[in-house]
């Protein structure tokens, strides 16, 4: 099957720095590519790329076969790209079903008589968010009032919505505590489940391994490993992530150090 994104070796830098260098993966329907790394590593300059953000000056970037270079988030998101970032474009004060439709608002009549569509907005905002077992009180209220694993929730609903093929998310648990990183890793899953590409960006790996499908694992904007779920374990994608094998090479190191003295 035809992945609904996939990079090939896959270049960026910035000046003189060098975000990514060599880097691929494949994202496929249904599945979830994990992109693991430590601050700086080139986690968000990926994604920036496959979200039509930044260009790539290296390698190949393919959409459902074909390659392909966008010039802005626009073309992206036309394709059925969509991310969601970690600081959430969204307008605290105005409400649920408001940003649910920001830019996409449902009209009634036609030219001058033009007019937003609030009862149908409201409903089928309310439709979508209990579609994917969402439920919040009320619609009206501010996206201000709602708890950070909420509106995550809120963006991932929005992006099913609206039809998107693949969902980009950036660090989606970073600030949330125990309990509301798994109600977002849910629906994560549930996205997956309905047949979305998605890619889900984090440091942790104990949120990456139970949803994910493949793993990618990067370094300094370099790939330091990328495995299939089948061919890794927790623990050592965890040793992998905390530099296990550069621990024990400077353990090694120091003992020979040791003995020679
Ligand atoms: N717009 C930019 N201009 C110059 N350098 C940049 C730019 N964006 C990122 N970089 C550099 O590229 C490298 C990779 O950054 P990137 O933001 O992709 O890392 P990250 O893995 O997302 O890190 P974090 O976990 O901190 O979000 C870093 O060295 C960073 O300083
Ligand atoms: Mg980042």
């Amino acid at each position: 099957m035809t992945p609904l994104i996939e990079v090939q070796k896959i270049g960026k830098t910035y000046g003189s720095v060098i975000a990514l260098r060599d880097v691929s993966t494949v994202v496929h329907a249904g599945q979830v590519t994990c992109v693991l790394g430590d601050n700086g590593a080139g986690k968000s300059t990926l994604i920036k790329i496959l979200a039509g953000v930044h260009q790539h000056d290296r390698g190949e970037f393919l959409v459902e076969g074909a390659p392909v270079r966008f010039s802005s988030p626009r073309e992206a998101l036309d394709r059925g790209i969509a991310t969601v970032y970690q600081d959430l474009a969204v307008v605290p004060l105005m409400s649920v079903w408001r940003n649910f439709f920001l830019g996409s608002e449902p009209t009634v009549g036609w030219g001058p008589f033009r007019a937003l569509d609030r009862r149908k907005a409201r409903e089928t905002t309310k439709k979508a968010l209990s579609d994917m077992g969402i439920d919040l009180r009320d619609v009206e209220q501010p996206v201000g009032t709602l708890s950070g694993g909420e509106r995550q929730c809120v963006a991932i609903a929005r992006a099913v919505h609206f039809g998107a093929k693949v969902l980009i998310l950036d660090e989606p648990t970073a600030a949330l505590g125990v309990k509301q990183a798994g109600v977002v890793l849910k629906y994560v899953a549930q996205a997956r489940d309905r047949g979305l590409g998605v890619v889900l960006i984090t440091h942790n790996p104990h949120h990456a391994y139970p949803v994910a499908d493949r793993f990618l694992l990067l370094k300094r904007g370099a790939a330091l490993g990328s495995y299939e779920k089948a061919d890794i374990d927790l623990p050592e994608l965890t040793r992998q992530m905390a530099g296990g094998a550069e621990l024990e090479a400077l353990e090694h190191e120091l003992r020979q150090a040791g003995t020679a003295g």
